[in-house]
């Protein structure tokens, strides 16, 4: 019987997950006789699928679109997939099937990367859009001390309900609210949409944020966004989607098979060359 362990990412589409290669750079990296596929699998397949991981021939997965509602049900989550209401890595832990959110350090830890020390000069922080990569980024500002957390968005209903979900904390707030938010701003993430090739513009006005002001965009596609371009004009510290991808992979990666990667400029590179290609 081989010895291999393997782990894969759960998705309806998968096809164009980059999480292959990025494992695959710290399988090869680590000489882990391991390996990392794609699977791809409906809604009406993933809990049968999911909760026979052992018996499909894996150690754990990344589930991504449509399933990360699903695998919490299904799965034991811990506080912070409890708290941010989705799971997108399990492992398996004597047999039982667990689950976190890493969406959450991807964020913290692309932040630290960009700007170390970020939450020690920031008592709070703007973030646009209340869907599910919002709940993450709310969830790890909150953790990391950030006293009040501006959420805008354009249903101001889902802010609200993100308020109800965190505390009082979040401030839920109208798009129209943003200029008066802006501010003196230290700390601007982007979690919506709005960027994303083939999507609506993000149109924002940097000029009155604070000068040691962070900007985050959850987005990697393109690498740099318009308010990424916008912030890195204005000269202030920036992280993308792409280096979120890399940090929220590094905990599933330990989980899976025992070594905990990095995250190096040749990883980015090798990643970036991908996306700009396609
Ligand atoms: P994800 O899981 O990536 O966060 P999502 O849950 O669908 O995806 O959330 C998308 C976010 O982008 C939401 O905050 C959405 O705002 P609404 O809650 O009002 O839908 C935001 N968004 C998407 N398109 C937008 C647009 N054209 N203008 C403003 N906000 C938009």
């Amino acid at each position: 019987m081989s010895n291999t362990r393997a782990a894969c990412v759960i998705g309806w589409p998968a096809k164009q997950s980059r999480s292959p290669k990025l494992h695959g750079y710290w399988i090869k990296r680590h000489g882990i006789d391991g390996d990392y596929r794609i699977e791809e699998r409906s809604p009406e397949e993933f809990p049968a699928f999911v909760t026979n991981l052992a018996g499909n021939g894996y150690v754990g997965a990344n589930i991504t679109m449509p399933h990360k509602d699903a695998a919490l049900a299904l799965s034991e989550p811990d506080a912070r997939a409890r708290s941010v209401g989705a799971a997108n890595t399990l492992w398996l832990d004597n047999g039982r099937l667990r689950s976190t959110n890493t969406d959450v350090e991807g964020f913290i830890g692309a932040l630290d990367a960009a700007a170390p020390g970020w939450h020690e000069r920031t008592e709070s922080a703007v973030v646009l859009g209340a869907g599910g990569a919002s709940r993450a980024v709310v969830y790890g500002f909150i953790e990391r001390g950030v006293k009040t957390v501006h959420v805008v968005n354009r249903t101001f209903e889902k802010a609200v309900a993100l308020r109800e979900r965190f505390g009082p904390s979040v401030q839920p707030a109208h798009w129209s609210d943003l200029p008066r938010l802006l501010d003196g701003a230290k700390l601007l993430a982007n979690a919506t949409s709005l960027g994303m090739t083939g999507q609506g513009d993000l149109a924002i006005d940097l000029g009155a944020v604070a000068d040691d002001c962070v900007v985050a965009d959850a987005i990697y596609v393109p690498l740099k966004t318009p308010l990424l371009a916008a912030a890195e004009k204005r000269g202030l510290k920036t992280s993308n989607g792409l280096d979120m991808l890399l940090h929220q992979a590094v905990r599933g990666f330990e989980l899976w098979f025992n070594v905990r990667p990095q995250v190096t400029r040749e990883l980015y590179n090798l990643l970036a060359t991908d996306i700009t290609r396609t």
